[in-house]
C-alpha cells in the first residue's frame, strides 16, 4: 500500500481544498436549493445531514475515491471475516461476530467462533431470568435488587453509557449502577445505598489485571464479608466477566460465576459481548437482542453499501475531510437527548484510544493528523457553557449534534424547544453573522453610528463552522445499536484511511508501568522512588504522602 499522502486522491483533495477553502457554506446553499436533499442519507431510521459541511460534491467524489484508493472495501471484509488484523496483537477483530445471525459461519484459527458466543448470550439470559425471577439469592436467601458493575475504560464505559441511554426500558426493579474511578468515593457513594444482603457485584476486567478495578473488587468483597460475615459464600454476591477466566478463579469466583469473551474483542468494542451483562439486566435480553440486531442491520449496510450512501464512510471521510486538509485538531459531539449524556465519553474510548496513533501498520512514523480530540456535552448545557468558543472563537471545531425526534416523555413544547435549539446552533456555526448584518441590527435596534462602530466587531459571528446532524427517529436498542455501530466503523474506516491499527492501546502500558513503580503490590505507596525519576514526580509525591 503506498503512503497516503502520495495517493493520487490524497493530492487531488490538497488541491481541492486550496480551491474552495473560501467558498463560503451560505453560498452553497444560496446556489442550490436541494443542497438538504443531494447531502443527507436515510439509513433505517436515521437521518444523517451532512450538508452543513464545507463540500460539494466534487470534494465527495474525491473522498470517495480517497477511501477506494485506501482498499477500504477489501479491509472491511478482512475485519468481517476474521482476518488477524490487530497486527500487533496478532488478534482478529471480531465485534461484530457478536452480533451476527447465529447461522453465521466465522472461523478464528480454523474454528467456528459462532456457537461459542451463542453459549455465551444463553448464560446470559438464564443469569438475566435468575435475577429478575428471584431465583437467584444472596447468602441470607434474599432477590437481588442491586447490581454493581466494577470496570473500568471499555469495561465501564459502553454498558454504563448504554443503560442510561436505554432507562425507558428497564424491565427490572434490580437498580443497576456501575463504578469505575479507583476514589474509593465512588464505590461508597453506591454502597451507602445498598443492601449487602441484596447486591451482587460484576467484576467486569478482559485482563482481570487492572488495579482500578481489583482494588475496587477488593474492596466490595472485604465490604461484604464484614457486614455478611467472613463465612459468606462470594459466589452469591460475585460475578466475574473476563478473557482471563484462570486469573478470576485465582481470585476465587467458581467456574459457573465466570463469563467468558475471547481476545478477539476488543476492550473498547465489547459492550456487544457478556461485558453488556449488566445491560441485559437493566433492559431484559429481547431489547439486548434488538441493540444486537441494530448493530448486525449497519453491519449489512457498511458492508454492502457504496461509499456515496455509506453512512459510517460518510461520516468518517467528512472528519478526514476537516482533520487532514482542513486542519481541524478537535471534533465535538452534542447530544441533544438527555439519555445520550454518557455518549461523548464513550466515543472518546472508541475513537481517541483506537486512532489516537503517531505509526502505521509497518512501524513507520506518520506525518499527517490522525485522531482529533473527542469532546462534547449535552447540547442544551454546551449552548450555555462552550459554544461562545465554537461561534466566535479562534479554533473551527466540527460538531456531530446528535438529536431525536420522538422522545420518552410528552411534553411536546420541551421537544420542540429542545429541537428549536439543536437545529439553531448548527445553523448558527453555518450561517454566522457578518459586520454588515449587524451594523444593520443595530441601527434597528436605534443604537448611534458611534455604538454601532464600538459595538458591531463584537458582534460579528464567521459562520462556515461545519457539523453534522444525526437524527435518530426514536431512541429505541436497536436504533442505539444502530448508532453505536455507525461511529465503530467511522472510527475503523479512518483507522483504514490513516494506514494505522486502530485495535492495539499501547500507550497505555507506560502510565500503569510508572503507577506500579509508586505504588507496591499492597496498595501501599513506596516513600523511596529510584533514582530516575525526575524532580517533578518525586516532589509531588513525597509531598502527598507525607
Ligand atoms: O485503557 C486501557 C485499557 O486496557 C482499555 O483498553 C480497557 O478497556 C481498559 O483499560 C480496561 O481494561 P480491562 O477490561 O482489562 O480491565
Amino acid at each position: 500500500m503506498p503512503q497516503l499522502p502520495t495517493l493520487p486522491s490524497w493530492q487531488q483533495l490538497k488541491q481541492h481544498w486550496q480551491a474552495m477553502q473560501n467558498t463560503p457554506m451560505r453560498d452553497l446553499f444560496a446556489e442550490n436549493s436541494q443542497r438538504f436533499n443531494n447531502f443527507s442519507l436515510e439509513v433505517g431510521d436515521i437521518l444523517l445531514d451532512y450538508s452543513k459541511q464545507r463540500i460539494t460534491s466534487e470534494t465527495r467524489s474525491l473522498l470517495c475515491q480517497l477511501a477506494k484508493e485506501s482498499e477500504l472495501q477489501a479491509y472491511i471484509e478482512r475485519m468481517f471475516g476474521g482476518e488477524k488484523i490487530n497486527n500487533t496483537e496478532q488478534r482478529a477483530v471480531l465485534h461484530t461476530a457478536l452480533r451476527q445471525p447465529q447461522q453465521t459461519v466465522i472461523r478464528v484459527d480454523n474454528e467456528n467462533i459462532m456457537p461459542s458466543i451463542q453459549a455465551s448470550l444463553q448464560r446470559m439470559a438464564e443469569i438475566v431470568v435468575q435475577l429478575h425471577s428471584g431465583a437467584w439469592q444472596g447468602y441470607q436467601g434474599q432477590p437481588i435488587t442491586d447490581v454493581v458493575n466494577l470496570g473500568i475504560g471499555g469495561s465501564d464505559l459502553g454498558p454504563a453509557m448504554v443503560t442510561e441511554a436505554l432507562h425507558p426500558y428497564q424491565q427490572t426493579n434490580i437498580a443497576v449502577h456501575f463504578v469505575s474511578n479507583v476514589d474509593a468515593t465512588q464505590l461508597f457513594q453506591v454502597l451507602d445505598k445498598v443492601n449487602p444482603a441484596t447486591t451482587l457485584f460484576i467484576i467486569t476486567s478482559k485482563t482481570f489485571t487492572t488495579m482500578e478495578t481489583m482494588t475496587n473488587a477488593n474492596t466490595a468483597r472485604q465490604w461484604l464479608q464484614s457486614k455478611l460475615g467472613e463465612q459468606c459464600d462470594l459466589n452469591q454476591h460475585f460475578l466475574a466477566i473476563t478473557a482471563n477466566p484462570q486469573r478470576a478463579l485465582e481470585y476465587g469466583i467458581r467456574k459457573e460465576n465466570v463469563l467468558t469473551f475471547s481476545d478477539w474483542v476488543g476492550g473498547r468494542y465489547s459492550l456487544w459481548s457478556v461485558v453488556g451483562l449488566p445491560i441485559a439486566i437493566a433492559i431484559g435480553m429481547q431489547n439486548f437482542q434488538a441493540l444486537l440486531q441494530g448493530a448486525y442491520e449497519i453491519d449489512q449496510h457498511f458492508r454492502h453499501a457504496e461509499f456515496e450512501q455509506n453512512l459510517p464512510v460518510l461520516l468518517a471521510l467528512l472528519g478526514i475531510w476537516n482533520i487532514n486538509f482542513a486542519n481541524c485538531k478537535a471534533h465535538a459531539v452534542s447530544p441533544y437527548t438527555q439519555y445520550l449524556a454518557r455518549f461523548p465519553a464513550y466515543l472518546q474510548q472508541v475513537d481517541m484510544e483506537s486512532n489516537g496513533k503517531q505509526v502505521n501498520r509497518d512501524g513507520e512514523k506518520i506525518d499527517y493528523q490522525t485522531a482529533p480530540i473527542i469532546w462534547g456535552e449535552l447540547g442544551s448545557n454546551g449552548q450555555h457553557a462552550f459554544h461562545q468558543a465554537l461561534l466566535q472563537g479562534q479554533d473551527v471545531v466540527p460538531v456531530d449534534f446528535i438529536m431525536t425526534k420522538q422522545c420518552h416523555h410528552d411534553l411536546d413544547n420541551h421537544q420542540t424547544i429542545l429541537m428549536a435549539a439543536c437545529l439553531s446552533q448548527s445553523r448558527a456555526l453555518m450561517q454566522g453573522k457578518d459586520l454588515q448584518e449587524v451594523e444593520k441590527e443595530l441601527q434597528t435596534q436605534g443604537l448611534s453610528k458611534g455604538e454601532i462602530a464600538t459595538l458591531a466587531p463584537h458582534k460579528v459571528i464567521p459562520g462556515n463552522r461545519p457539523s453534522n446532524t444525526l437524527v435518530l427517529k426514536k431512541l429505541t436498542p436497536r436504533n442505539l445499536g444502530a448508532l453505536i455501530a455507525i461511529y465503530e466503523h467511522k472510527v475503523f474506516t479512518q483507522g483504514v484511511i490513516w494506514q494505522i491499527n486502530s485495535f492495539d492501546q499501547w500507550g497505555v502500558e507506560l502510565g500503569k508501568q510508572i503507577a506500579k513503580e509508586l505504588v507496591d503490590n499492597n496498595g501501599q505507596a513506596k516513600t523511596e522512588l529510584a533514582s530516575e525519576f525526575d524532580s517533578s514526580t518525586q516532589g509531588l509525591w513525597q509531598f502527598l504522602i507525607s
